[in-house]
């Protein structure tokens, strides 16, 4: 999910002030703090506290970089075999955006329970193979960047001849038991744009298979809607000021050809949870939030700046500063009234996506967040239609439960101050309301 800094500059500015598009002074009437990773010239360098990096799915030897996730989902399963008829095995805890790759290659979903931990819960893994013996391919998440111990998984599609998919959605670096992470599955996906300060990006690897997916360039439109846009975030954030000032007169003219162009398209098509984009954009929707898949993506490659961004900064900044400010907030929150940090530690070969939180009164709490301006993913509050708890009431309970708030490498340590303390205050008065 991405925000924006909605504040603007009201008047009093010069005019080549307000020609700058969304990069105005602002006074924000609430703080606003980055949900994703945003670009700063600190990025490139390692820094004094950062030390080994852990492995990155970019140390396997077959990796195709494309513009998500669930793109390079949908392109593992259709290397896997899975065609028309097939099942392939998911997590009843998921993101919705994880199904429809599994549809487009024809295939369909049975889901199997996870376990308080989020871990797969291997018994009903066996149960639902010997429900459905059609099951060519098992998916297995890392959630919020904890790897989990794949060997056992491993072994029995092993003996079966099933397909493991390890998705690494949220775990982009990581290690268990010296095992790096994305190289127990037959291939492994990464979602480099939770990770990166880039728009788009995700990558499919494979430390077991050659890659013959071609990747073709998706226009200069796509190239220079995902360099602007990553830029425009770190804008509007405060980052990049130099930068900012020098771009503005460009950004002013881009907007107005963006919006000339716009008016002269046909209106997009309809995505939903459970349907798939049929209609091309400049960008994906997968970018925005969106659950959808839109096959005009499949054979498309990243864009040069995520690919050269994804080069370029510090990989040992992103895994040190996740580790400490995940370690700051299990700090300060762990005995916070009605909430307890979903995990008790942070292992050392982890490198978390955001700090998950069980809240108690989720809803309530997270309505006061959202009114402070605090980013947060409720993961899991919207399952796939027909997960309920008679299929897993774990998944069910955490999805509920889950605040998960940004732990990423471009906070600053004021915005993770006031994160911290505008938490604690939100949950204290959820506390005091319900007493
Ligand atoms: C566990 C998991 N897998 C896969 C995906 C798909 O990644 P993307 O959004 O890059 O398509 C997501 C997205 O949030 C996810 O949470």
């Amino acid at each position: 999910m991405r925000w924006r800094n909605t504040a603007r500059w009201v008047c009093g500015a010069p005019w080549y002030i307000s020609m700058m598009p969304s990069i105005q002074p602002s006074v924000p009437v609430r703080r606003l703090i980055p949900s994703v990773p945003v670009l700063s010239l600190a990025a490139f360098r390692a820094g004094p506290h950062a030390g080994r990096a852990l492995p990155s799915l970019l140390d396997n030897a077959q990796t195709r970089l494309v513009t998500s996730g669930r793109i390079a989902i949908g392109l593992a399963l259709r290397a896997l075999g899975v065609g028309a008829g097939d099942l392939v095995l998911v997590p009843a805890y998921h993101s919705p955006s994880m199904i429809p790759p599994v549809h487009w290659c024809g295939a369909d979903v049975v889901f199997y329970r996870v376990l308080p931990d989020t871990c797969a819960d291997l018994a009903d893994i066996q149960a639902r193979l010997a429900e459905y013996p059609g099951i060519k391919a098992i998916m297995v998440t890392h959630f919020f960047g904890i790897p989990q111990d794949l060997a056992p998984l491993r072994a029995l599609c092993d003996a079966r001849g099933i397909g493991l998919l390890e998705d690494c959605a949220h775990c982009f670096f990581g290690e268990r038991d010296g095992v790096a992470v994305g190289s127990s599955g037959d291939y492994a996906i990464g979602s480099s744009m939770k990770f990166f300060p880039i728009h788009e990006g995700g990558c499919l690897v494979s430390r077991r298979h050659a890659l013959d997916t071609h990747l073709q360039s998706a226009g200069l439109g796509f190239e220079a809607k995902a360099a602007l846009t990553a830029l425009e975030t770190s804008f509007s954030y405060g980052r990049l000021p130099a930068l900012r000032m020098l771009l503005a007169l460009p950004l002013r003219a881009r907007t107005l050809l963006w919006n000339a162009m716009k008016a002269a398209r046909a209106p997009a098509g309809a995505t939903g949870a459970t349907g798939a984009a049929t209609t091309s954009s400049l960008a994906p929707s997968s970018s925005d939030s969106s659950f959808s898949f839109d096959p005009h993506w499949v054979d498309k490659r990243s864009s040069w700046f995520s690919r050269l961004t994804l080069r370029l900064v510090s990989h040992a900044r992103i895994v040190a500063r996740r580790r400490r400010h995940y370690l700051a907030l299990h700090e300060a929150l762990q005995d916070a009234p009605g909430c307890r940090p979903l995990f008790a530690a942070l292992p050392d070969g982890a490198c978390p996506w955001v700090f998950p939180l069980l809240v108690d009164k989720a809803d309530a709490v997270a309505e006061r967040l959202a009114q402070a301006g605090v980013p947060m993913v409720r993961f899991g509050a919207t399952l796939w239609p027909g997960v309920d708890a008679s299929v897993c009431a774990t998944s069910v309970e955490l999805g509920q439960r889950m605040i998960a708030l940004p732990c990423h490498q471009a906070l600053r340590s004021t915005e993770l101050a006031w994160l911290i303390a505008t938490v604690r205050a939100a949950l204290q008065a959820s506390a005091k309301v319900a007493a």
